[in-house]
This record gives C-alpha cells, sequence and structure tokens, in this order.
C-alpha cells in the first residue's frame, strides 16, 4: 500500500529563488520589527507602513522563479499515486507556479487580500492603497492575507487530521521556531509515522525528527523526492 505522505515547507525552500528567510543572517526579522509589521497591533497602529511591506514582498514575486525544489514537488505530486498534502508557511507563489496542484498556505498568501469587514477574501496582484476600495462594500478596509502573530493558522483541520493519518512527513526549509507548524513533527510521530527534516542545517526540531537531510533544498529535495519515487 502507498504511504500518506504530509509534507510542510518554510522560507528555506524559496531562499535560493531569491526570497529572504525570516530568521537566517541578513533575514527579514532583522531589518524589520515583527511587533511593527507581522501583528495586528503593529497594524492597528501603523497600517501604512505594514501595507508597504507587503506591498514590497507582493511586488518582488514578479522577478523571482520557482526553484529545482518546488518542482521537485510539483512533479512528485503528479507522479505518486498515494495520498499527499503539501502544506507551506511560505506566502509566496512559487509551489503553484512550480506546478503544485494543491498547496495549503497555513499562514496566508502574498496575492489575496481579505476585507477586515465581512472577512471575504479576493485576488489580488497589486499594491494596497488606502484609495482602495474593498470590492464587496466599498470601504477601505482591505488588509494582507496574512496570518500575523497571535492570529489563527489557517486550515488548521485539514492538516492535523492529514497528520494524524499519514505514514511519512517531511519537513523542508524550516526553522522549526514557529508554532503550531513546529509541532508538526510530534503529532506525526503520534500517529507512528516516519520523520525527515530537509534543511540547510539543524532546525530547533531536529532532534524530533527520525532522520536528517541537511543541505541546500534546490539539491536534496529534487534529490530525496525521485528516490522516495522509485521505491514507491
Ligand atoms: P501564537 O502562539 O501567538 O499564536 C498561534 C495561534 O495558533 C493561536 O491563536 C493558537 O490558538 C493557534 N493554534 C495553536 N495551535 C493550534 C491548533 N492545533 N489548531 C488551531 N489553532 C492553533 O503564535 P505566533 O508564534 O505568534 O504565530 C502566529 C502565526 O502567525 C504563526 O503561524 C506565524 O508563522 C504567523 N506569522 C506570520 C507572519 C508573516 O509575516 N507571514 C509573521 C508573523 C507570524
Ligand atoms: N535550503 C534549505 N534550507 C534552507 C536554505 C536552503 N537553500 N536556506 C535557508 N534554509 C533554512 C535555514 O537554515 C532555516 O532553518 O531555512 C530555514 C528558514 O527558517 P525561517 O527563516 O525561520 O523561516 P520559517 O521557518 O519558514 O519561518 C516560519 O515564521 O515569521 C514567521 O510567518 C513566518 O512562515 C514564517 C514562519
Amino acid at each position: 500500500m502507498s504511504k500518506r505522505i504530509v509534507v510542510l515547507t518554510g522560507a528555506g525552500i524559496s531562499a535560493e529563488s531569491g526570497i529572504m528567510t525570516f530568521r537566517d543572517g541578513g533575514g527579514l526579522w532583522e531589518n524589520h520589527r515583527i511587533e511593527d509589521v507581522a501583528t495586528p497591533q503593529g497594524f492597528a497602529r501603523n497600517p501604512s507602513l505594514v501595507q508597504s511591506f507587503y506591498n514590497g514582498r507582493r511586488q518582488q514575486l514578479k522577478s523571482v522563479t520557482p526553484n529545482p525544489a518546488h518542482i521537485a514537488l510539483a512533479e512528485f505530486e503528479k507522479n505518486y499515486a498515494g495520498e499527499f498534502m503539501l502544506v507551506t508557511q511560505n506566502v509566496d507563489d512559487l509551489h503553484e507556479r512550480a506546478g503544485s496542484q494543491s498547496v495549503i498556505h497555513m499562514h496566508g498568501e502574498l496575492k489575496r487580500v481579505r476585507c477586515q469587514l465581512s472577512g471575504q477574501v479576493f485576488n489580488h496582484d497589486d499594491d494596497i492603497t488606502p484609495e482602495h476600495q474593498c470590492p464587496c462594500c466599498g470601504a477601505q478596509s482591505l488588509r494582507p492575507h496574512i496570518v500575523w502573530f497571535g492570529e489563527m493558522p489557517l486550515y488548521m483541520d485539514e492538516i492535523t487530521q492529514a497528520l494524524s493519518q499519514c505514514d511519512l512527513f517531511i519537513s523542508i526549509g524550516t526553522s522549526g521556531h514557529v508554532y503550531p507548524a513546529a509541532g508538526f513533527v510530534e503529532l506525526a510521530r503520534q500517529s507512528g509515522a516516519e520523520t525527515i527534516e530537509i534543511n540547510l542545517e539543524p532546525s530547533q526540531r531536529a532532534d524530533a525528527f527520525h532522520q536528517a537531510i541537511h543541505g541546500q533544498a534546490s539539491i536534496e529535495v529534487p534529490h530525496f523526492f525521485r528516490s522516495l519515487l522509485q521505491n514507491s
């Protein structure tokens, strides 16, 4: 019987595409205070600062492309006969652009915005400006569709359900500092799954995994998933 697989990705998988990680040297959180740009309180204090931070990140998507790690996951999904769930903490769209059909964005998406009044979510490629009116109510109520610190990550029911039934959990390019994602390895282990980390260096949670592969995602991910497919 084929294995039921859950993959979790973090900023490390997009690093080689040119999107800065959060916590590595020179990462996004070195140049921006989390409290200012990634909390509901920061947004209430200074909405234009927060909008311009995410406008910049949204614009950056126009100049980056998926790397071999994103492509390898999309290829695997296409060719694998068993159950496969791809969960990402990333808010970029590189998995989709690599060809992944079904991507669970637990921390939201840069290319979507949300009405703060109705909760409705809309696709949105460009900057959010103070003049922007919400398509549903006409108010100046749009915010990035991004999960900020202190907010509830998205799709937790689907994710925990899949983790509670999986045979293999693979975590790629995440430092293991941010929960609940950092705790997925335990949930998978409780279901008896084999757990593997693929990261540039041992993450904060490295000891919780059965196996760790340390190296660049663009090299290790294609290598790992090619042999997983051959042996499935
Ligand atoms: P936190 O502890 O403040 O909040 C975590 C939230 O998740 C809480 O509301 C908690 O109730 C909920 N939660 C925890 N486990 C859950 C589960 N099993 N099912 C459902 N809900 C659960 O955590 P935090 O470290 O402040 O981070 C909050 C989230 O915001 C994280 O996912 C983080 O990555 C994200 N975030 C995103 C950005 C960004 O710019 N993209 C920035 C900061 C934080
Ligand atoms: N290949 C593999 N791993 C890499 C590479 C690479 N080329 N480059 C960096 N890494 C690893 C780093 O060693 C680090 O452990 O990726 C990890 C990135 O960690 P973080 O910057 O902390 O990113 P992430 O774990 O995704 O952050 C989680 O925190 O601020 C929030 O919402 C934000 O979703 C984000 C969450």
